[in-house]
């Protein structure tokens, strides 16, 4: 089964489902008002209903919001819509293929999904190719690997349920799979919980590729990256 379709199936009773992980949500509704500069150009990948979605219509100028899964995608536009806000696109897409293949952003945040995804390294040098070379990537990460318990819980939960953690990071691990992606990480913490949220804040590194986009037809390599 595709990633779409075991997210598709679970997408109506996903929010009672993460209700058993989500005791660090609220600290990273906080940090995320102070780690997204406000007024830029935001997107959310794996948004799945929506759980961080309205906070980060706050800070955005404009949101796109997006997911894999169309039924996770269809609670997203409810809970926008519902909320009544403007401005918020709300999209099917992949990570892996982030369209428009031109768009640039100022902030991509992916909460509770690379270590869910099958290949998140692949994910990461997508972020890293659309993000502006001053922009920052901030990704909530649930780590399945930081002890034998842990491990064996994750282990569990994936042959009893549809949650199947790809990646059993550590907080040392997830960082290093974001230095190898081109990333330098500016803030790393674990949140604690059932499983602990490895809430990590990173940039495009200088001199990794990255591209600054000064308007649709000019784009030039960057020399370090800027820091605001
Ligand atoms: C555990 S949910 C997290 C949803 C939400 N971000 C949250 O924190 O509650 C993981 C989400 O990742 C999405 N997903 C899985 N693989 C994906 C991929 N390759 N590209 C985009 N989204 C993906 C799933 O559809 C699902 O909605």
């Amino acid at each position: 089964m595709t990633e779409a379709r075991i997210w598709d199936r679970l997408a109506g009773r996903y929010d009672t489902i993460v209700r058993l992980f989500d005791t660090s949500y609220g600290r990273v509704r906080e940090r995320l008002a102070a780690d997204i500069e406000a007024g830029g150009r935001v997107l959310e990948i794996a948004a799945g209903t929506g759980q961080f979605t309205l906070d980060l219509a706050r800070v955005a100028d404009s949101l796109v919001a997006t997911d894999v899964s169309p039924a996770m995608v269809e609670r997203l536009r409810q809970r926008v819509t519902d909320a009544g806000l403007d401005g918020v696109e709300c999209r099917v897409m992949s990570a892996y293929a982030i369209e428009p293949a031109d768009a640039r952003f100022d902030a991509i945040f992916c909460a509770n999904a690379l270590h869910v995804m099958d290949e998140p390294r692949r994910a990461l040098a997508e972020f890293h190719r659309v993000l502006r070379a001053d922009g920052v990537l901030v990704a909530p990460t649930f780590l399945h690997g930081v002890d034998g318990f842990r491990r064996a819980l994750s282990r569990s939960l994936s042959v009893v349920s549809p949650f199947v953690a790809h990646t059993r990071f550590d907080l040392a691990a997830l960082k290093q799979t974001m230095v190898d992606a081109g990333f330098d990480v500016v803030h790393a913490e674990a949140m604690s919980g059932l499983f602990p949220l490895g809430y990590v804040v990173a940039r495009p590194a200088a001199g990794s590729g990255q591209m600054v986009s000064r308007g649709p037809s000019e784009q030039t390599a960057h020399g370090p990256a800027k820091r605001p």
